[in-house]
């Protein structure tokens, strides 16, 4: 897919007046090393990566995004969010095929849509076998995950050499999980079951949906790199674990949680977390990368939450059937127009991968800036804080090997077009749009044509 980028003569003027003014785009080993020289050194860098982006903006052919991958970040899979119904649209089907080599389901792979969206009541129970006992477990529904996977699997197929792997997301979660799955008898009216049985509910779950996409029988095998375990067990207001006391607007019985958590209520301790890891490794091919995930990574108090969390995790590390294993840290990457700084995000990745190795971005997007409106006379002024924002973490980001030696594995963009973000939609849970703002947080506008941000990423050299 080659399009004509059309430079206008005021970005090109935004370019070199940004150019200009180092003290708008920080880079992070300026704001890691405060001394004149380095951060003149910094400025210096960062005017070259404009004129160089610039350079690549005047061009009139559109690079793929997955051909343009740093050597800062050799081997990083870059990858975006798509739902059932984008994926059924034409144009993220392009863009998806065209520009990334990774994909993570928005919502299919979660526990409601497997166990079929019956959220308010099991749909039903069977009998399995679960180290040689019979228990009986609820019927899960694997039809839309299904329907996605065979559509990138035939992609795949067609095209060998530009293959589309797949991150499943997300086996452990408080939100999007039916509360009947922590009752007794699967009914949401009867007591919560105890620890011992949740046990065998966790790992038959692990068991039986990583068996099902990555087992040898299936497939699906070879199409995902990876897999979060658990999802955002770490509290915003405490940086300790989430708690079914978590603030939040509704009730712990209602049919799924936005805040609070019945994981916790059954446990009351990070049990469940160290066994769904513990079972992750259990039931998962070595070659599956294992990842613990969350948002607000960036802030202080949760970020040593999750240290710590992390921390057990690794503690507990140990063979397969015993042990734990996690290969990377999940940065959501939900991020402002004005926060968290490039030093937070470094500081932050920094403390990550010295407990775990590496870091990915898993979910990046970037949320309007607070007098945004939508209107047209705002929209170019809005891109172009937009792509100087995305600009100074892509030099955090391809920075952070060279000056603290981390790995970033991946990025991935929570979303392709803007009037699919989730941002769009009101949201009162989950740190969705409360204030109903129109949003344009990603690399592609309303036309499916890339928007200037795009070519922070998609430099050719
Ligand atoms: C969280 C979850 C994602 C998704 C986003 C909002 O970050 O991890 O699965 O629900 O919120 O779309």
């Amino acid at each position: 897919m080659k399009k004509v980028y059309i430079l206008t003569a005021t970005l090109i003027l935004q370019t070199i007046l940004t150019a200009c003014s180092a003290a708008d785009t920080r880079g992070p080993a300026a704001t890691a090393d405060t001394s004149a020289e380095k951060a003149e050194a910094e400025q210096i860098r960062e005017e070259k990566a404009e004129v160089k982006e610039e350079e690549t903006m005047n061009t009139t052919e559109i690079p793929a995004l997955r051909d343009c991958v740093p050597v800062e970040m050799e081997g990083a899979l870059i990858g975006c969010e798509v739902t059932y119904d984008e994926l059924k649209d034409p144009g993220v089907f392009d863009i998806l095929t065209t520009h990334f080599n990774a994909v993570t389901f928005g919502n299919e792979l979660k526990p409601d849509c497997l166990f079929g969206y019956r959220n308010s009541a099991c749909p039903g129970t069977v009998e399995d076998t679960l180290n040689g006992e019979t228990i009986l477990v609820p019927k899960l529904n694997f039809t839309r995950a299904e329907e996605m996977l065979d559509k990138i699997y035939a992609y795949n197929a067609q095209n060998p050499d530009r293959q589309i792997r797949v991150r499943g997301h997300v086996l452990v979660w408080h939100s999007q999980t039916p509360e009947w799955f922590f009752h007794e008898d699967y009914i949401k009216s009867k007591d919560y079951v105890d620890p011992e049985t949740m046990n065998k509910r966790l790992e038959w779950y692990i068991k039986t949906v990583l068996e099902h996409f990555t087992g040898p029988d299936s497939k699906y095998k070879d199409m995902f790199y990876g897999w979060d375990v658990v999802n955002e067990a770490i509290s915003d207001s405490s940086g300790k674990l989430r708690t079914d006391a978590e603030k939040a607007e509704e009730k712990l019985t209602n049919d799924t949680h936005g805040s609070n958590s019945s994981w916790y209520h059954v446990y009351g301790s990070n049990e469940f977390i160290i066994n769904a890891f513990r079972y992750a490794n259990k039931y998962a091919p070595d070659s599956l990368e294992l990842y613990y995930n969350d948002y607000n990574e960036t802030d202080l108090k949760k970020r040593n939450g999750i240290i710590e969390l992390l921390k057990e995790i690794k503690e507990n590390e140990g063979p397969k059937g015993e042990g734990t294993r996690i290969t990377a840290m999940g940065m959501q990457g939900h991020y402002h127009m004005d926060q968290p700084s490039a030093n937070e995000v470094q500081v932050s990745a920094e403390a990550y991968a010295d407990v775990v190795g590496a870091v990915q971005l898993t979910e990046l997007d970037i949320r309007a800036s607070a007098e945004y409106d939508g209107s047209e006379e705002m929209k170019e002024a809005e891109n172009e804080k937009l792509r100087k924002r995305y600009n100074m973490l892509y030099y955090t980001l391809t920075s952070l090997k060279k000056v603290s030696g981390v790995n970033v594995t991946g990025i991935t963009f929570w979303g392709t077009v803007d009037h699919y973000s989730w941002l769009q939609t009101f949201s009162e849970v989950g740190g969705g749009n409360t204030k109903n703002q129109p949003q344009m947080p990603l690399l592609f506008d309303e036309n499916y044509e890339p928007k200037p941000a795009f070519y922070v990423f998609a430099k050719t050299s």
